[in-house]
C-alpha cells in the first residue's frame, strides 16, 4: 500500500513494485493520475482518489480495501507536501496547517485505519517517509522540518506499540528529483537521480525491512 501513488516517489515505487510482481494499492487527490493508473494497472491492484488528510476518506478506504485485499504486508506513508520557501513567520496559517495535515495527520489517519487488521493478524510493516529534514533542519522549510521530525517520534513511539513480528520505521529516501526536490531546490533538482532510478533500488531495500528493524531510523540506498 502506498498513499501518493500519483507522481514522484510513490508513482515509481507503484510501478517497480508492479514489475516485481507485487500488487499493490495506491491512493493520490489528482483524480486524472488515478483513472490512468487504474487504466494501466488491473486488479488486484487498486488505485483510488483519498485525500490523507480527511480522516472519513481513509476510513472509507480502509472498510472498501480491507475486505478485498486484507491488511497491507508493506504500508508507505510515503504522501506529503512541502511548504512553498519562507522564513516561518512569513509562512500563512493555512499553509502552515496544511502541511501538518498532510505529513502528520495524513500519516496518522492511515495508520488508524489499517494498522488495528495489521495488528490482528501480528504481521506487516509500516514505513513513514521522513527526510534528511527530520534529522536535520534548514532555513526557509521550518514547517516541512517540523513534520518529518515529527514523524521521526511518531513512528519510533508506535513501533514500541506494535506486537512481536511486525515494524515501524521512519525512512530517510534520500535527495531524488521530483516536484517535491524541484519546487525548493529549483533547477539544481535535475542534478540529483529520477525516482525511476531511486526505486530500483529503494523497492528491494524496502522489502527486506523485517521485525528486527522495528523503531530503527533507515535511509534508503543512494
Ligand atoms: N524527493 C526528495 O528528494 C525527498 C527527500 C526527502 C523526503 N522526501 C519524502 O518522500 C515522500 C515523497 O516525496 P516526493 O518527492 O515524491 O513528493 P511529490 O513529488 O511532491 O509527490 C507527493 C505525492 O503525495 C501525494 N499527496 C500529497 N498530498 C496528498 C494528500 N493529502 N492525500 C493523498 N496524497 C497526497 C501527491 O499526489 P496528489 O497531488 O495527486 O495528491 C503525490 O503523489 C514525501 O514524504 C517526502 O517528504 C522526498
Amino acid at each position: 500500500m502506498i498513499t501518493g501513488a500519483t507522481r514522484g516517489l510513490g508513482r515509481a515505487l507503484t510501478e517497480e513494485f508492479i514489475r516485481l510482481g507485487h500488487a499493490v494499492v495506491g491512493c493520490g487527490r489528482s483524480g486524472k493520475e488515478i483513472v490512468q493508473l487504474q487504466k494501466q494497472f488491473a486488479a488486484p491492484n487498486d488505485f483510488a482518489v483519498i485525500n490523507v488528510a480527511d480522516d472519513s476518506q481513509v476510513a472509507a478506504w480502509a472498510g472498501r480495501i480491507l475486505p478485498s485485499h486484507g491488511p497491507p504486508d508493506l504500508l508507505l506513508n510515503n504522501a506529503a507536501l512541502i511548504n512553498r520557501k519562507g522564513k516561518l513567520w512569513d509562512v500563512p496559517a493555512q499553509e502552515f496547517s496544511d502541511v501538518v495535515d498532510v505529513n502528520i495527520k495524513g500519516v496518522t489517519n492511515v495508520i488508524r485505519h489499517f494498522v488495528p487488521a495489521m495488528v490482528k493478524r501480528r504481521s506487516g510493516i509500516i514505513v513513514n517517509f521522513s527526510s534528511g529534514w527530520g534529522r536535520s533542519t534548514d532555513a526557509e522549510v521550518a514547517p516541512y522540518c517540523a513534520t518529518k521530525w515529527a514523524i521521526e517520534g511518531l513512528t519510533q513511539a508506535l513501533a514500541q506499540e506494535l506486537p512481536a513480528g511486525m515494524a515501524a520505521v521512519p525512512l530517510n529516501p534520500g535527495i531524488i528529483a521530483t516536484d517535491m526536490l524541484r519546487s525548493c531546490f529549483g533547477g539544481s533538482a535535475s542534478g540529483y537521480p529520477t525516482s525511476t532510478a531511486w526505486a530500483r533500488s529503494a523497492a528491494p531495500f524496502l522489502l527486506k525491512i523485517n521485525s528486527a528493524d522495528n523503531g530503527k531510523p533507515m535511509t534508503a540506498p543512494s
